[in-house]
C-alpha cells in the first residue's frame, strides 16, 4: 500500500454567489483546488469562467456583489479589505489574463514592473537585486534577449513575449496558485502551445496548483486531472478528467464534448453543437439553467436539480480512489453533477 501525504489545500471555494443589482450571474459555486493539482474550468462563453477567476482574485468590478466564501490558503477573500487582497494577490495566487496588456502597465518598462512585483511583497532586498531577478525571470520565460527586453515597453513585444512577461511577473513571487484564464486566445496559432508548455513548466518547477480556464476540452484533456463543467452561472459537473470526458452525466457536458470532437458531423454534414445559444446574463431558465437547451428536459426541470455526489469507485473503476480528485471530505462538490435525469449507465 502506498501511503501519500495529505497535499495543502490552496483554494476553497463554498456556496460562492456574485449578483449584479438585479440578478445573480454566479450561484452556489463550491470547489476545492489541492497545491498538487491542476484543475481545468470549461464552458462555452458566458457561461461565468471569469467572473469565478476575478472573484477568487478579489477584483470583481464595483457593480458585482459576491457571498459565500473563497479561501486562498488561510484567508478568505469575500470581505476582504482591499489592502489584505491586495498583499496577497502575486504572492498566495496570481493570474495570468486571456489579453496580456490587461496586465501589464503600457507606460512602465518591461523588467521594472516584474521587479516592482518583488519589491511590492518584499521578496528581493532592493532594487538592484530585483531588477537582476526580473532579466533572469524574463530569460527563464523564454525572451531571446531578456536584457532588452527588460528595457523595452509592452508595446515593443510581441503578444507571445507580452504573455511571457506575464506570466514571468504571475510566477515571481512563487504563488501557491496560479489562475490562468483563456491564457492563449489572444495568440497567433504558432506560439499557443508554447506559451502553454510555459504555464505547465513554470508551474509544475515551483509546485504551484493551477486553476486553467479554457474552452478547449483538448487542453484541458491534455493538461489537468480534474474538470469543472460551468453553465449559467453553476458548476453543472465535475470530477476527473477520465471520468467527466469519457463517461459525461450531465446533457451540457456531452454537448460541450460533442462540439469539440472535429469528425463529429451529423446527416447533413454540419459540425454538431449544442442547439441555441447561451443566454445574456439574467435571462437564463428558472430551475436548470440548461433546461431551453436540453433535449431531456421534463417538467422537474423547472425545478433546480440538486447536487449529486458520486464516489469515484462507483463511477468507473476504482483506479481513482488514490487521487486527490476522488476525495470528497470537505462536502464540497468536487465530485458529481447537477442533473434531474444524468447520461450513463452508472447514474440513478
Ligand atoms: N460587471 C458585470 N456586470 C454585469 N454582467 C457581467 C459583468 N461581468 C460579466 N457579466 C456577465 O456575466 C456573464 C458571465 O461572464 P464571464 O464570467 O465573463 O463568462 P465567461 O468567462 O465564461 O465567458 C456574462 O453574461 C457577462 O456578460
Ligand atoms: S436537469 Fe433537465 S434540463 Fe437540466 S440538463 Fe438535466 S435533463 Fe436537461
Ligand atoms: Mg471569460
Amino acid at each position: 500500500m502506498t501511503v501519500t501525504s495529505t497535499p495543502r489545500r490552496v483554494l476553497t471555494l463554498r456556496e460562492l454567489s456574485v449578483r449584479t443589482g438585479t440578478y445573480p450571474l454566479l450561484e452556489g459555486v463550491s470547489f476545492t483546488v489541492d497545491g498538487d493539482e491542476r484543475v481545468g474550468l470549461i464552458g462555452e462563453s458566458g457561461s461565468g469562467k471569469s467572473l469565478t477567476a476575478l472573484s477568487i482574485m478579489g477584483l470583481l468590478s464595483p457593480g458585482l456583489t459576491a457571498s459565500g466564501s473563497i479561501s486562498v490558503l488561510d484567508g478568505e477573500v469575500i470581505g476582504a479589505k482591499e489592502s489584505a487582497l491586495a498583499g496577497r494577490r502575486g504572492r498566495d495566487l496570481a493570474m495570468v489574463f486571456q489579453e496580456p496588456m490587461t496586465a501589464l502597465n503600457p507606460t512602465m518598462r518591461v523588467g521594472k514592473q516584474i521587479a516592482e512585483t518583488m519589491l511590492l511583497h518584499d521578496t528581493q532586498p532592493n532594487k538592484k537585486a530585483a531588477y537582476g531577478e526580473a532579466v533572469r525571470l524574463l530569460e527563464r520565460v523564454g525572451l531571446p534577449d531578456p536584457e532588452r527586453a527588460a528595457r523595452s515597453y509592452p508595446h515593443q513585444l510581441s503578444g507571445g513575449q507580452r504573455q511571457r512577461a506575464v506570466i514571468a511577473i504571475a510566477m515571481a513571487n512563487e504563488p501557491d496558485l496560479l489562475i490562468c484564464d483563456e491564457p492563449t486566445t489572444a495568440l497567433d496559432v504558432t506560439v499557443q502551445a508554447q506559451v502553454l508548455d510555459l504555464v505547465v513548466s513554470e508551474a509544475d518547477r515551483q509546485n504551484a496548483a493551477l486553476l486553467f480556464i479554457t474552452h478547449d476540452l483538448a487542453v484541458v484533456a491534455m493538461l489537468c486531472q480534474r474538470v469543472l463543467v460551468m453553465y449559467g452561472g453553476r458548476i453543472v459537473e465535475a470530477g476527473t478528467v477520465a471520468d467527466v470526458f469519457t463517461n459525461p452525466q450531465h446533457p451540457y457536458t456531452a454537448g460541450l464534448i460533442a462540439a469539440s470532437d472535429l469528425d463529429a458531423v451529423d446527416a447533413e454534414g454540419h459540425l454538431t453543437t449544442i442547439r441555441g445559444s447561451v443566454p445574456p446574463a439574467g435571462k437564463f431558465p428558472e430551475g436548470c439553467v440548461f433546461a431551453n437547451r436540453c433535449d431531456f428536459a421534463t417538467d422537474i426541470c423547472k425545478t433546480q436539480p440538486p447536487w449529486t455526489g458520486v464516489p469515484a469507485d462507483v463511477r468507473q473503476s476504482g483506479r481513482h480512489s488514490d487521487h486527490p480528485a476522488g476525495r470528497d471530505e470537505t462536502g464540497g462538490q468536487d465530485f458529481g453533477y447537477a442533473c434531474f435525469h444524468p447520461l450513463g449507465e452508472n447514474a440513478e
